[in-house]
């Protein structure tokens, strides 16, 4: 599914990877973990071909990013800063993602109504994004990006906003990716979420001075 060797990246005179190699084979689940300022987002801009590594590689599904424009078709982000629009409704959010992706116009409706209903979030669909609470646009960002039905699920920190039963919800819908065949990398700080997954990669490391 995913397989990225030797990633550095450095930025500052930081050397924030150093050397990474990730593998998440189909049907698996990944927890990145680490201290605030370990990496973790870094890395998964990386592995969603949001940043290019100064070195290393990274293969999904057998073809090399190249590019680091954005993430590639059947590839879904959920950014720590959720990459929401304030100014319109948590269901057009999801709508002008699915446009984008090439789903036919008649359809995004239903299909965001959905997404949001998956997370519990059925009530809130006409709401604006800047109306909505932090956990509430949390679960919004999950839903735009399951949505998109990836085959493979990269999120950061998804979870952090939420209490017990949205979280349940949530980190529910966000396995059943890998229970389908697919992949799913999870930034998180949470061990409970990371015991859940098949593996984990912790990134704890002094971050250096490059030289
Ligand atoms: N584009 C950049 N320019 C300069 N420094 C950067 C850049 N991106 C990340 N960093 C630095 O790299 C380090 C790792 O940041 P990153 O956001 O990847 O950490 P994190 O593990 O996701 O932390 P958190 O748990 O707080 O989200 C930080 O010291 C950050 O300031
Ligand atoms: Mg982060």
């Amino acid at each position: 599914m995913l397989n990225a060797t030797g990633l550095r990246y450095e930025r500052d005179g930081q050397q924030i990877l150093d050397g990474i190699d990730v593998q998440v084979e189909a049907g698996q689940s990944l927890a990145v973990m680490g201290p605030s300022g370990s990496g973790k987002t870094s890395l998964l801009a990386i592995l969603s071909g949001l940043s290019e590594p100064d070195t290393g590689e990274v293969w999904i599904e057998g073809t090399r990013l190249t590019g680091f424009a954005g993430p590639r078709l059947g590839v879904s982000v959920v950014l720590q800063g959720y990459g929401l629009v304030s100014l319109l409704t948590a269901a057009e959010n999801i709508e002008v993602a699915l446009r984008a992706a090439g789903h036919p116009a008649r359809e995004v409706g239903i299909a965001a109504r959905r997404a949001l209903d998956l997370v519990g979030l059925e009530v809130h669909a006409d709401q604006l994004v800047e109306e909505l609470s932090g956990g509430q646009q949390q679960r919004t960002a999950v839903a735009r990006a399951l949505a998109l039905r990836p085959r493979l699920l990269i999120a950061d920190e998804p979870t952090a906003e939420l209490d017990a039963v949205a979280r349940g919800l949530t980190l529910a819908r966000m396995f059943e990716v890998p229970e389908g065949g697919g992949g799913l990398i999870l930034a998180t700080h949470d061990p409970e979420v990371a015991e859940r997954c098949d593996r984990m990669l912790d990134l704890s490391h002094e971050i250096a001075p490059v030289g």
